[in-house]
């Protein structure tokens, strides 16, 4: 799978190496407990000041991944949730499949920025935490889409966050998952930390049922970076 991205463009990765090497020396880049991690998050949308190539992981499209899937996963009369949205394009791509969508991110700079590049836009765009998912979304959604926030949290966040994120899924939904991917032991020097098999089917033991699981890779320049995207399904 491959996708048109910012990643060719000298000018735009200039500037995100150098917001890199600023917000890595930051508290919170490299994991810490869960405050620290939460306010890395929050400055790093913040000293961004608007421009996207702060934002280490904003590409400014969908992922190929996920419009690959839609092509056969239309959301006519579906709700979804996007969940870590950032600058909203994943968000987008689900509303554009028909999908009633709602889609939130722990920063208000993050769903602000995302209201404004996108005006107009049918997704309903949250403030909120998936450590503190308001009560009215458990169980709501036809669809669950998460990429990428599992990979940069760290330690028992993680599996609080397999949690948090199995419960917005509706009796007969689905959540779609994309991730990078490790081999079970590897050891990963992160953010991100990509996930071993035993995580992601972590959702299983929540009685998530796994309906399709493809691994792939993304070339970047001079890496190759293994992914997952593993669909699982709620029974009714
Ligand atoms: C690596 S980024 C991925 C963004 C987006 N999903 C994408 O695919 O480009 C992780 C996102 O999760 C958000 N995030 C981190 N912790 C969160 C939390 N506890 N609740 C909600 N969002 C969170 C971050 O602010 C960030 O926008």
């Amino acid at each position: 799978m491959s996708s048109k991205d910012v990643h060719s463009d000298p000018v735009f990765m200039g500037r995100r190496q150098a917001a890199r090497d600023r917000i890595d020396a930051l508290t919170g880049a490299k994991g810490g407990d869960a405050d620290d991690r939460l306010a890395w998050f929050h400055t790093v949308y913040k000293e961004a000041n608007g421009d996207p190539a702060a934002v280490p992981w904003a590409d400014l499209a969908p992922k190929a991944a996920l419009t690959e899937w839609l092509a056969n996963a239309p959301g006519t009369g579906l709700t979804a949730i996007d969940i870590g949205c950032g600058l909203g394009d994943n968000a987008e791509a689900l509303s554009a499949a028909g999908y009633r969508t709602t889609a939130f991110d722990v920063s208000s700079d993050a769903v602000s920025w995302a209201k404004k590049r996108f005006p107009g836009s049918a997704v309903a765009y949250h403030a909120a935490d998936l450590f503190d998912l308001p009560a009215t979304w458990t169980a709501a959604f036809d669809l669950a889409h998460e990429c990428y926030t599992i990979q940069a949290l760290d330690g028992d966040l993680r599996e609080k966050a397999v949690g948090s994120i199995a419960s917005l899924v509706a009796p007969g939904g689905r959540l779609l998952l994309i991730n990078r991917s490790r081999g079970e032991g590897v050891y990963a020097d992160g953010p991100p930390w990509p996930l071993q098999p035993s995580e992601w089917r972590q959702f299983e033991h929540l009685g998530l049922e796994l309906e399709d699981e493809t691994l792939y890779e993304i070339q970047r320049q001079d890496r190759i970076i293994p992914h997952v995207r593993a669909v699982f399904r709620k029974p009714a």
